[in-house]
Order: C-alpha cells, then structure tokens, then sequence
C-alpha cells in the first residue's frame, strides 16, 4: 500500500478508538497521535499548578501559561507507540488516572486550549500516513480526511472497559465512579460551545458493543482498502 492517507478515529470515550487506532497504525506503518493524551496532559499542567481543582478553575491563568506547555509524543520502543511527554517530563501514567479525567472535559471546552493543540495536531499530519483520534479529528483537525471513523458503544459497556482496564492497573475506583464519568464526560464533550463531539457527515459509524477487537479491525481495514483503491 503506497498511496497514504489521514485516518480519523472519533467517537465517545472508551470506545476503543486508541486500540483500533494503534492496530491501524502498526499495521499500516503510520504515526498514531492520541489527541486526548495531549487534553489530559494539558489538564495534568493545570492541576499540578494549582489552576483546577474540585471547586474551582482559573481558566485565565492557565490560558496566559499556555506558550509554556510543551507536548510532544516520543516513541518508546518497548512498548511499541509514543507517551506524552510534558515541558520534558513523562507523563504517560500521570495523564490516565481517574482525577485527570475528572478534570478534563472542563479543560477541553476552553478555545485557547484547543486552538494551541488543533494547530500542532495539523502540523502532525501534514504529510498524510497518520491515524489520529479524539473527538473533532474529522470535523475539526483534518476535514479532508479520506477515511473518518466514528465510533460508539452504550455507556455501560464502556465504562466497564474503563473499570476493568483501571483495576488492572490498581487504580481503587468503584465501577459506579467509572460509569458517572463515562457520562458526565459525553454531556460535557457533546454540548461544549467550541468544536462539540458530532459525527461528520462524511464518517461511518462503528458500533463496537457486540464487535471483538478483531472482527472490527477487519471491517475499519476493509475501508481503508477501498479508499486506497479510489486514490
Ligand atoms: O480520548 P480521551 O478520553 O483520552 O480524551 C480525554 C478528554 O479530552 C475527553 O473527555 C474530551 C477531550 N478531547 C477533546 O475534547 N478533543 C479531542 N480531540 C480529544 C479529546
């Protein structure tokens, strides 16, 4: 496969889109780039410096410290993909954690934020052979893709995912915690004023609730296949 394209993976969260997206990626020997790793670790910034907590946000603040955050993605070759890294600092396990996600819906609504990271998303993939996921990757970030995926499952199967995935790595988080997150993470990101999760008119939509992580590989390879053949 010579020709190479922009993947773009949205949908809620915990649907799977950085497994699918990373199985794509390595298959097709493209650049992953988890655009929710760089909200979170904006988010982890905000939190670390005392900008956001249970009862307030200084969205000001965070706003003017903005040219200061430095995000990139390194490989790590051991575990086969990129962890973000934060003004130099890994923060790859920090960024994942249940307050982070608490968080991070509130820090997503902000222009400022998102404008900074919309923008370094687009140098990215500049040179196609990427398979990008987030939320507004097809609306937003890249609305000339030439595959857009959008994905979803019921609220209850992902935050099951999410809680097993949390309890493997011994995070003592109870599944109702899990699943208000879940929710109160899809009102937040479908009702934000700026750039709100909507599937693209030109996306195909994935129901993963009943799919293995094989089966639909092979249905979101199958397109890629038939997008390559019309370039
Ligand atoms: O994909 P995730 O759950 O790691 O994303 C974390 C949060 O970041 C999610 O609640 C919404 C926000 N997000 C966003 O607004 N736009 C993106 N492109 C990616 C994530």
């Amino acid at each position: 496969m010579d020709k190479k394209i922009t993947i773009a993976i949205d949908g809620f969260s915990s649907t799977g889109k950085s497994t699918l997206a990373k199985q794509l990626a390595k298959h097709l020997g493209y650049v992953y780039v988890d655009t929710g790793a760089m909200y979170r670790a904006v988010t982890f910034f905000a939190m670390q410096n005392g900008y956001i907590n249970i009862d307030s946000f200084d969205k000001e603040t965070l706003i003017n410290s903005l040219p200061s955050i430095k995000l990139q993605f390194k490989f790590n070759a051991d575990f086969g993909f990129a962890e973000m890294y934060l003004n130099d600092v890994n923060v790859e396990k920090e960024i994942r954690t249940i307050e982070v996600s608490n968080f991070v819906s509130k820090v997503a609504e902000v222009s400022e934020v998102r404008a900074k990271l919309v923008e370094q998303q687009k140098e990215m993939g500049k040179d196609k052979g990427i398979v990008m996921d987030g939320r507004d990757i097809g609306t937003v970030v890249f609305p000339d893709a030439e595959l857009k995926i959008f994905m979803t499952a019921g609220a209850d199967t992902r935050a099951q995912r999410r809680f097993d995935e949390l309890q493997e790595k011994g995070d003592s988080v109870t599944y109702e915690e899990v699943l208000k997150n879940v929710e109160e993470r899809d009102y937040i990101d479908t009702h934000r004023k700026d750039s709100p999760l909507v599937m693209a008119e030109d996306a195909i939509e994935i129901d993963n609730s009943h799919l293995t992580r094989e089966e639909q590989f092979k249905v979101v390879l199958d397109l890629v296949d038939e997008v390559v053949k019309t370039l």
